[in-house]
């Protein structure tokens, strides 16, 4: 029998909830997390499939699974590989045991049951009924949780494989979010990321029978006592409105930071990508979000790359990043993916040239990253305490601009205190106690 497990997430925040969740099923069931340095019965590796890159590090991570005695636990591969390749996966691999996709991962302790049987159960089925229902009270809880509200994408943007391992987008019920929310507060959650891979999208009915959009229930979770900030993430161009930008000037709780990813600067290319956005459309967008809250905080995600991008297109991401004045921003090489349209488009970019543009790109974001942490420099302000630095006394915790903040100190994790900050680099601030400072 498996008796003690490891889950390892890769990928975005919904696969670190999905991982968490599982933690939680398992643990219900009676297994044990293994510790560090300690070996696990079983291994779920809670796999990523939007680049190559990421895909690959899933087979080579079962690769080193197995021991040089012959030996090893047994393997679970969960995640957007998982629901991607199917039982194509454990043809490639005969280490592979189970296979179970991100919206079947309920059933995992029956596929476990399977699988001490010497049955190589695969489970990708997309069903109906909400693996949630069938989840056990939440447990594995920080100072800063995650909550999934929506799952799915039907933006169908031409180089991503997320509405295929993923599936539709569905918006979960508004109570189960609200009472999933009290009891993370309830466990000693004081900030909370409201997650889905196109969370903008987010819909659903209150108690009172009213529909609305994210703004509704951010207005809503902001009512809950030791809640302290809430944020969310991803949110797509095409569809924000009026409400969430109105409440980012209203509600205190609703964190000055803006996940936006615009992909490209490009009309043709943002066309030939599917993103349903212009340039131009985008920049007003986030006028009117500053307009609102004029700290905002703008991230985003950019590919470089991508089919036809010609040097001039290339250009016009440049243009938008200066336009924009990041807070920080992810960059990635376009990956061509399997059943993607674009993976079919002619003009694929040479590596080299992506190699020579992501850095370009890279070290653009990088001087307006160190330009927003710098103009913080002098500014008193509230960190939430999430975790130790690598030096005795040093604490890492979160503005509400999402920048790690380097404080000694001896409060302990969860609590919030004020720091000054003294130091800006491009990914980090270096502060004071307030009171330290004062003395
Ligand atoms: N739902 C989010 C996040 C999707 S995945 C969104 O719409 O933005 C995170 C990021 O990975 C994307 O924003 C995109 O920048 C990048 N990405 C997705 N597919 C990719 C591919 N085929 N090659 C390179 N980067 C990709
Ligand atoms: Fe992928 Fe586009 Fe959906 Fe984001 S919006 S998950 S990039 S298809
Ligand atoms: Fe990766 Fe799946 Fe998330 S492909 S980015 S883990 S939705």
């Amino acid at each position: 029998m498996t008796k003690s497990f490891r889950i390892k997430s890769f990928g975005c925040q919904m696969n670190v909830y999905d991982g968490e969740r599982m933690a939680e099923l398992l643990g219900d069931k009676g297994m044990t997390e293994a510790k560090d340095g300690e070996d696990a019965d079983l291994v779920v590796l809670n796999t990523c499939h939007i680049r190559e890159k990421a895909a690959e590090k899933a087979y080579s991570d079962v690769g080193r699974l197995k021991k040089t005695d012959g030996t090893r636990p047994m393997i679970a591969l969960a995640g957007c590989v998982a629901q991607a390749e199917g039982s194509e996966a454990q043809r490639r691999s005969d280490a592979i045991d189970i296979v179970v996709g991100p919206q079947a991962y309920h059933r995992l302790p029956e596929l476990i049951e399977g699988a001490s049987k010497g049955l190589r159960p695969v489970d990708t089925d997309m069903p109906a009924i909400s693996k949630f229902d069938a989840m056990p009270a939440r447990s594995k809880v920080g100072p800063s949780a995650f909550l999934t509200v929506a799952e799915g994408c039907d933006k169908f943007c031409t180089y991503c494989v997320v509405p295929y391992t993923r599936g539709a987008e569905i918006s979960r019920p508004w109570a189960d979010i609200v009472a999933e929310a009290e009891s993370l507060v309830d466990r000693g959650a004081r900030e909370i990321t409201l997650l889905g891979q196109n969370v903008s999208a987010w819909s659903g009915e209150n108690e009172k029978g009213q529909t609305g959009g994210l703004e509704l229930l951010v207005r809503r979770l902001a009512k809950i006592d030791g809640l302290e900030r809430i944020r969310y993430t991803t949110s797509h161009p095409a569809d924000m409105d009026e409400g969430l930008i109105a409440a980012h000037g209203e509600v205190d709780k609703l964190m000055p930071y803006l996940h936006l990813p615009v992909q490209a600067g490009s009309d043709r290319i943002l066309k030939a990508m599917n993103r349903h956005h212009t340039a131009e459309s985008y920049l007003k967008l986030i006028e009117r979000f500053r307009a609102a809250r004029p700290d905002m905080a703008i991230s985003g995600d950019f590919i470089v790359g991508f089919p036809g991008e010609t040097d001039a297109e290339f250009e016009e991401t440049l243009a938008i990043v200066d336009a924009v004045r990041y807070a920080s921003a992810y960059s990635f090489k376009y990956s061509p993916r399997p059943g993607t349209p674009a993976a079919q488009m002619e003009d694929q970019i040479e590596p080299a040239v992506m190699d020579e543009r992501l850095q370009r790109l890279q070290s653009r974001i990088s001087a307006h990253s160190l330009d927003f942490n710098r103009s913080k420099v002098g500014e008193t302000m509230s960190i939430l305490i999430e975790r130790q630095g690598k030096r005795p006394g040093q604490m890492i915790g979160k503005s509400p601009w999402l920048q790690s903040v380097f404080v000694e100190t001896d409060a302990p994790i969860g609590t919030m205190i004020d720091v000054k900050i003294e130091q800006a680099l491009p990914n980090s601030l270096g502060g004071r106690l307030k009171e330290k400072v004062a003395a």
